[in-house]
């Protein structure tokens, strides 16, 4: 099979890839990444030199050429990752969002519809966010029949992506699935997301910005229970469908917070409470959606999926992974990621 991976050099692309290109060598994998900011090619080096692995340098904005790789070489499976995916960013500068997460997932989509005539085999699979159904109040969970209502301009470009990919299917026969995950935290994700952004400021003493009073609650997911839940959907979900993928792991911003204080502690032997006195409290993010919850009864019935890592066990991996990965980290922290810290902390005045 030939599996187009769009942005697989982001978090969770990267470890899609590192997962499956050594696991399927009978699969050819061929990356399509523009390589942003959010990129990096340390995060392939061990699958780099597979003869099942290439990467292209490709903008999904070009459609131009998007048509050509899909014309060189004939995809069986898109696995569609690629996406400008930060909230924050998203509400300073909102345009690129539109125009990835939108005409990024149309381009692919009308390469498709050329090149798969009938669509008999083949499959495109879009990863979309459970921010797409928007805010939770105190109870109750997102299921896959829950109204779309999303907050931030992020949320609501994947939200018009995960339309599009759906008309595909019913107008066109497109062979399509969609899943729709909450938060992931694991190796390799760029440290402008809550988790790695935290641990890597714990580790040089500097502050801790919590925004409001840090009693928004995500549904947290370790990456690779994410990306086998993908591959469990491409290989027994139902065409046409939708499945979302969660957890099962509720934990407020602040709890989250002083656990990585306890643990960073922990595994690099120094006192808690140096660390927890780092925690500030600045302005709230306009639109903050409070609670996000996944209901996966589909997933876990129909796929019989669960995950396997549990919050406790996913995070200390996490944080020694961080603490093992300096050039990594190295990698990411240019000068368009100090640009980025200035510019969104700037105006967090604590
Ligand atoms: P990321 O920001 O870490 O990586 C995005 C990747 O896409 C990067 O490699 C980047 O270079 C590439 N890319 C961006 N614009 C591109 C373009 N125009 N053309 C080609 N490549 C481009 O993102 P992530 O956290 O790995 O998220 C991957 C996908 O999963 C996204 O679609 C996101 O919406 C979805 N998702 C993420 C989470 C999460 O918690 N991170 C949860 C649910 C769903
Ligand atoms: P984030 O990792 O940006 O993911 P998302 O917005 O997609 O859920 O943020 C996770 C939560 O952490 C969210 O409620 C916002 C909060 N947060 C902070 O409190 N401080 C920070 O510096 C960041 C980046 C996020």
């Amino acid at each position: 099979m030939k599996i187009i991976v769009t942005g697989g050099a982001g978090f969770i692309g990267a470890n899609f890839l590192n997962l499956f290109v050594p696991r399927f060598p009978e699969h050819q994998f061929i990356n399509l990444d523009k390589l942003t900011y959010a990129a990096n090619l340390e995060s392939l080096r061990g699958i780099e030199s597979l003869p099942n692995y290439a990467l292209q340098r490709i903008d999904i904005n070009d459609a131009a050429a998007v048509d050509e790789i899909f014309e060189a070489t004939d995809p069986d499976l898109v696995v569609h990752f690629a996406a400008e995916s930060h909230v924050d960013r998203s509400i300073h500068g909102p345009r690129e969002f539109i125009r990835t997460n939108i005409e990024g997932t149309f381009n692919l989509l009308e390469a498709c519809r050329k090149h798969w005539p009938s669509g008999d085999g083949r499959l495109f699979h879009h990863v979309s966010t459970d921010e797409v159904y928007g805010s939770l109040g105190e109870t109750g969970a997102f299921s896959e029949t829950t109204a779309y209502d999303p907050s931030s301009p992020y949320s609501a470009s994947k939200a018009a992506s995960d339309h599009i990919v759906r008309a595909y299917h019913r107008t066109y026969g497109l062979p399509i699935k969609v899943t729709n995950c909450s938060n992931n935290y694991g190796p390799m994700q760029f440290p402008e997301k809550l988790i790695p952004l935290m641990v890597l400021n714990a580790l040089e003493r500097k502050p801790l910005p919590i925004y409001g009073r840090g009693l928004n609650v995500r549904d947290w997911l370790y990456v690779t229970d994410h990306c086998e839940a993908i591959w469990t959907v491409i290989e027994r979900g139902r065409i046409g469908r939708t499945y979302n993928i969660g957890g099962n792991s509720e934990k407020r911003n602040i709890d989250v917070v002083d656990l990585l204080c306890h643990i960073i502690a922990e595994e690099t032997g120094s006192d808690p409470s140096e660390l927890l006195a780092l925690k500030e409290f600045v302005a709230d993010r306009p639109g903050h959606d409070l609670r996000y919850a996944i209901d996966a009864t589909r997933i876990r019935e129909e796929c019989e999926w669960e995950p396997k890592e549990t919050f406790d066990t996913g995070i200390r991996k996490t944080v020694r992974w961080y603490l093992s990965n300096q050039s990594w980290v190295d990698d990411v922290r240019s000068g368009e990621y100090r640009k980025w810290i200035d510019t969104n902390y700037g105006e967090r005045a604590g």
